[in-house]
């Protein structure tokens, strides 16, 4: 049995589909809005015997960490056949990627996992959450109309991306969006969605994106998509207007930190219940991953690595980390002080786990100096994101 990776082709269209789209059922004609949102070449499918058995894709998309965006491949849609499964093939093709990426010069990857055991298994770990919140509409109790509210087309990220990435800025893990991740969030095939910019449209403080159904029962939610707000009016008026639909829906539901400060502007939070989901980071290539980032501007000093590495070879090895100046620079060698795994590295570099945190769970290993360092260098907000993909 000979396991095979390789890019999508015109040939192997039909099979991806068959096998993937139908893992993840995808509805009638979806396959080719997939496509052209994730990118045809960024399809990949996996051989058993020369036989397509699975595939998956990556948005080539960028992620948010110390006020800097990293190149990052946000994987989805990792699929095999039923009949095949349990034989390898997707530890198979996520090996292949991870190597693929590495090649690629790509720093880091992310994704949401149905199964932990084979993402850990190729390097990943979790690295940030996305906490899912429903509310009372009675409970928000915001009644400040004060900034104007405009509706925007929801054709175009246009209104909204100068907000999201201001926010992106202050926070750890938020996605750089590519057009078709974009897309993916503003045009969805159920209910009635809209888009709003809070302030002056010229310079909105905010914005909403929500999708609900007419809710003749009064039992629904209105979902939030995404929304945020730079400036505390900003919160107050978003709250509002959600809360100018409780005549009719009875329930608001969103997505956020799990320590959400939109939660500090409403009357009342006691009955918001709030499901958890963790994503996953890869560091697929160290030294270009941590000079990369961005680190905090009042914080310098030298952390002594040894990273250990079983997949990709390069990643293997001592490194010194010197950070000053918000910027970090990696040169090979040093005394090797923290002693970390690469799956132990992700929720250090994201600011998901200090490292006092992640030695008390065996992810790694140094003296308290050594960790109170890492700490003060990769200290920064909780990473999370608001969508999945
Ligand atoms: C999840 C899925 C991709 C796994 O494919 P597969 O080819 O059976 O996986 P592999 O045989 O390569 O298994 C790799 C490792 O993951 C583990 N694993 C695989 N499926 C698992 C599951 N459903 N639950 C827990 N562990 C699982 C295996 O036990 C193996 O670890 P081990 O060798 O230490 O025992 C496949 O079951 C599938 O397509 N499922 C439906 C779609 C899905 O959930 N995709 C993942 C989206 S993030």
């Amino acid at each position: 049995m000979t396991f095979d990776y390789r890019p999508l082709t015109p040939d192997t269209e039909d099979a991806f589909h068959n096998t993937v789209g139908r893992t993840f059922r995808f509805a009638e004609g979806y396959w080719e809005t997939f496509k052209r949102r994730i990118g045809a070449e960024n399809l990949r499918t996996v051989h058993l015997d020369g036989r397509v058995v699975g595939g998956l894709g990556f948005y080539a998309a960028g992620q948010w960490f110390g006020g800097r965006v990293i190149p990052c491949a946000a994987v989805a849609a990792v699929g095999i056949s039923p009949e095949v499964r349990g034989g390898g093939a997707a530890e198979y093709q996520m090996r292949s990627l991870v190597e693929e990426l590495h090649s690629a010069g790509t720093p880091v990857a992310c994704l949401f996992a149905s199964t932990q055991r084979l993402y850990r298994k190729t390097g990943f770990e979790h690295a940030g959450s996305r906490y899912s919140y429903d509310l009372p509409m009675n409970a928000i109790g915001v009644r400040d109309y004060e900034l104007p509210v405009t509706e925007v087309p929801l054709d175009s990220p246009a209104p909204f991306e100068a907000i999201a990435e201001k926010r992106a800025r202050l926070t750890n893990g938020h996605l750089d969006r590519t057009p078709g991740l974009w897309e993916r969030l503003l045009q969805h095939p159920g209910g009635h969605q809209a888009g709003y910019v809070i302030g002056n449209p010229s310079d909105p403080e905010g914005f909403l994106i929500d999708r609900y159904c007419v809710d003749h029962e009064e039992t629904g939610h209105l979902y939030v998509r995404d929304m945020a707000a730079l400036t505390p009016s900003a919160g107050r008026r978003l709250w509002a207007l959600i809360a100018g639909h409780r005549s009719t829906i009875p329930w608001v539901h969103w997505c956020g930190p799990a320590v959400d400060p939109m939660l500090c502007l409403t009357a009342e939070c006691k009955r918001a219940n709030a499901q958890l989901l963790r994503w996953m980071v890869r560091i697929i290539d160290v030294a270009q991953a941590l000079e990369a980032r961005g680190y905090p501007s009042d914080v310098s000093g030298e952390l002594h690595l040894e990273v250990h590495d079983d997949l990709l070879p390069a990643n293997n090895g001592r490194i010194i980390l010197t950070v000053a100046n918000g910027k970090a620079t990696v040169t090979s060698g040093g005394r090797g002080d923290l002693k970390v795994g690469i799956n132990g590295l992700a929720p250090l570099y994201t600011a998901f786990l200090p490292a006092q945190v992640l030695k008390s769970v065996g992810r790694l290993d140094g003296d308290d100096a050594t960790l109170r360092l890492a700490d003060q260098l990769f200290a920064g907000p909780e990473p999370w994101m608001p969508e999945i993909f």
